[in-house]
């Protein structure tokens, strides 16, 4: 768009973005940005969202259907900066004729990048080796110091075969990692590539020396991994998380952890988040990193690019790409 041309609509931006996409969001837009990243309330979004047409919000932003009905009625589409949607209720997006956008594909890469990272740092026990070295306790080398475990010859339990899921896999192979995945329809076979498909989640988790979450949040999935589910998993096995925090019951996971029924875990989402269970503070096998799976430069402007991708297109009167509801 030119310097000159017309704006294309009232946005209201909830977040502080990354000075590119701010730049172009205040180029083609009249956008009201949050500089000071300040945590909207429900109440907030209802007076701010006044005389705007659209929304550009994150997965902080929690959308339910009261937040919704109360936003000003001018705003007729709401782009998340996230490929997760469950922060948005869909459904009152529906009732109230609000299309919804997300950012699909642009952090599958960082996502699967962070899940190697959180696989191989609870596997070699990073955590404990930072902290000893940080601590001033490490003495020197030694034959039988921080031996973790070796993910070659290991196999890679992968719950939702999406694209992060897959490209989890296409990183993992390399490590020598025998590749195992449920999802709720099977790959077609060249997307496979040779990774053993199982029928339900339980008999995934039978098989997962190494289990990697890349499921949705939904009703189904919440609290998966529970008490009963962890004795399925085999002695000593690692969980990885860079999903969703709802998918995994921390008590249990946590009580698995301690007893080192598991060997360790590489966790970047937690349940409440940024309030996580006080019990993974304590546990010296548990990696834990603050929901950074997409938290790279390019990833996070693609993000903003994508979101206001889709804004354009609705503005244009064209169907945004990455429509959700
Ligand atoms: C996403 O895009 O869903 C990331 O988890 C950030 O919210």
């Amino acid at each position: 768009m030119s310097k000159t041309a017309k704006k294309l609509a009232n946005l209201l931006v909830t977040r502080k973005l990354p000075d590119a996409v701010e730049a172009r969001a205040a180029r083609d837009y009249r956008a009201q940005l949050n500089p000071q990243d300040k945590n909207y309330t429900a109440e907030d979004l209802a007076e701010l969202s006044q005389g705007m047409d659209g929304l550009l919000i994150a997965s902080t932003n929690r959308m339910t259907a009261d937040a919704i009905e109360g936003l000003a009625k001018g705003v007729r589409i709401v782009a998340t900066f996230s490929v997760g949607i469950e922060h948005i209720d869909l459904k009152a997006a529906k009732a109230r004729a609000i299309v919804v956008t997300n950012t699909p594909d642009v952090l599958t890469d960082a996502t699967a990048d962070q899940t190697m990272l959180l696989l191989l740092a609870a596997a070699r026990r990073a955590w404990e080796g930072t902290a000893m070295v940080r601590e001033g306790r490490w003495l020197g080398w030694s034959p039988i110091q921080l031996m973790g475990v070796h993910p070659g010859g290991k196999r890679l339990g992968i719950l939702g075969m999406g694209r992060i899921g897959q490209a989890v896999a296409r990183r993992a192979r390399p490590f020598g990692m025998e590749i195992h995945y449920h999802n709720r329809k099977r790959l077609p076979k060249d997307q496979e590539q040779g990774a053993i498909f199982h029928q339900t989640a339980e008999d995934l988790l039978k098989v997962s020396d190494f289990l990697s979450f890349h499921c949705p949040l939904t009703p189904e999935t919440k609290k998966f991994l529970n008490a009963e589910r962890i004795k399925l998993l085999p002695q000593g096995a690692i969980v990885v998380n860079t999903a969703r925090g709802g998918v995994i019951d921390d008590e249990a996971l946590i009580a698995a952890l301690k007893s080192r029924r598991l060997a360790a875990a590489g966790l970047d989402v937690f349940e409440g988040e940024p309030k996580l269970n006080p019990g993974y503070l304590k546990l010296d096998n548990a990696f834990l990193t603050p929901h950074q799976g997409s938290g790279t430069v390019e990833t996070r402007n693609a993000m903003g690019f994508r979101a206001l991708d889709n804004l354009d297109a609705f503005f244009a009167g064209k169907a945004p790409p990455d429509r959700v509801a």
